[in-house]
C-alpha cells in the first residue's frame, strides 16, 4: 500500500471542517488556559496572605487555610494544564509525505489569518509558566517562615538549672529541709530556694536505707540523694518510686532507674540516668547544693557533652 493511502481520513466530521475543529480545540485550550492562570494567581495571592498573617502576628487557622489554598491552587492549576491544554493520551501517527493537502493549508491559513492578534501558543505557555514561577516563589517565600518560628538559639540555659553552690534544698512549700527531716525510704520534690515550682530545677529526693550497698555518682550526705526529676527520655516528671527494689520510675513509657546506682537506667527507653545533685549539709545543718547538675537535666539533645557540661 503506498504511503498516501495510509493518511488519516480527510473528510469533515458532523459538516464542520477541519478549521472548525481547530478552532474549537483552540477555544477549549485558551478556556483552560484561563482556568489554570486564575489558578496560579490564586496560589500567590494565598501564599502572599499567609506571610502577612504570619509575620502580623500568626494564626494557626488562618496559616492553615491559606497554606491549604496555595498548595490546592498550585494543583488544581498544573492538573487543568497538564490533562486540557498537554493532553493526557500518547498519540502515535503513521509516517505519511510530509506536505500538508491542500484543504489543510488552506485551513490552517484561515485559522491563522482569524486568530491574528491573539495569544500565541508559545506565548500561552510563557504567560501560564511565569505565572507558576510566581506562585513557586511566593509559596517558597511562605515556607520560609518556619526558620522565624525557630526563635533565638537556647545558649547555655540547656546547661545551667537554679541550683547552685550552697543553694538550700527546699519542699514544694519553699521550706528547707534538713537531712534528719527525712527517713529511709522516703520520697520528696524538692526545688533550689526561691525557684519553687521551676520546670528544669525541679529533683526528687529519696532517703536511702543503710543497708543496701550504694554506686552512686556525687557526694552524697547521710543517706539522702537527690536526682533530677525530669525524665531523661522525654521529660516526663519521674513521680513514682517503690521502694522495696530502690527504683524511679517515669510512669510515660515505663524507664526505670536504680536509685541505689546513680539513677541509672534499669529499663525502659531513657538512655541515659538521671542527673545526680550533689549535697552537703550547711553551718546551720540544712542540706545545699554543692554546684549546680554536672550534666544537663531532661532528654539529650545534640550536644550534650559540650563543654563543662560533659
Ligand atoms: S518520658 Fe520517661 S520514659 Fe519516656
Amino acid at each position: 500500500m503506498a504511503a498516501s493511502d495510509r493518511r488519516p481520513p480527510r473528510t469533515p466530521a458532523g459538516g464542520r471542517t477541519k478549521a472548525d475543529q481547530w478552532r474549537e480545540q483552540r477555544k477549549r485550550e485558551d478556556r483552560a488556559a484561563r482556568w489554570a492562570a486564575v489558578s496560579f494567581l490564586v496560589a500567590i495571592v494565598a501564599s502572599l496572605a499567609l506571610f502577612v498573617v504570619y509575620i502580623s502576628g500568626g494564626q494557626a487557622q488562618l496559616e492553615g487555610l491559606t497554606l491549604f489554598i496555595a498548595f490546592g491552587a498550585v494543583g488544581v492549576g498544573l492538573a487543568i494544564w497538564v490533562r486540557v491544554i498537554v493532553g493526557p493520551e500518547e498519540i502515535v501517527e503513521d509516517r505519511y509525505p510530509m506536505r500538508s493537502e491542500d484543504a489543510d493549508r488552506d485551513a490552517f491559513e484561515e485559522l491563522y489569518q482569524s486568530t491574528m492578534g491573539e495569544v500565541t501558543v508559545g506565548g500561552r505557555r510563557r504567560f501560564l509558566l511565569r505565572l507558576l514561577t510566581g506562585a513557586g516563589l511566593s509559596l517558597g517565600l511562605a515556607l520560609l517562615i518556619p526558620i522565624r518560628s525557630l526563635g533565638p538559639g537556647p545558649r547555655n540555659e540547656l546547661f545551667r538549672t537554679e541550683w547552685g553552690e550552697g543553694v538550700r534544698v527546699v519542699d514544694e512549700e519553699g521550706e528547707p529541709l534538713r537531712p534528719e527531716d527525712i527517713s529511709p525510704d522516703q520520697v520528696v520534690t524538692v526545688f533550689p530556694e526561691g525557684a519553687t515550682g521551676s520546670a528544669d530545677s525541679q529533683a526528687v529526693l529519696v532517703g536511702l536505707r543503710k543497708d543496701v550497698p550504694t554506686d552512686l555518682r556525687q557526694p552524697t550526705v547521710e543517706g539522702i540523694v537527690v536526682y533530677s526529676k525530669i525524665c531523661t527520655h522525654a521529660g516526663c516528671p519521674v513521680g513514682l518510686y517503690r521502694a522495696a527494689v530502690g527504683e524511679l520510675l517515669c510512669p510515660c513509657h515505663q524507664s526505670t532507674f536504680g536509685v541505689y546506682d546513680g539513677a541509672e537506667v534499669l529499663s525502659g527507653p531513657a538512655g541515659r540516668p538521671l542527673p545526680q545533685l550533689p549535697i552537703e549539709v550547711d553551718r546551720e545543718g540544712y542540706l545545699v547544693a554543692i554546684s549546680d547538675f554536672r550534666v544537663p537535666v531532661g532528654p539529650s539533645f545534640w550536644n550534650l557533652t559540650r563543654g563543662d557540661g560533659a
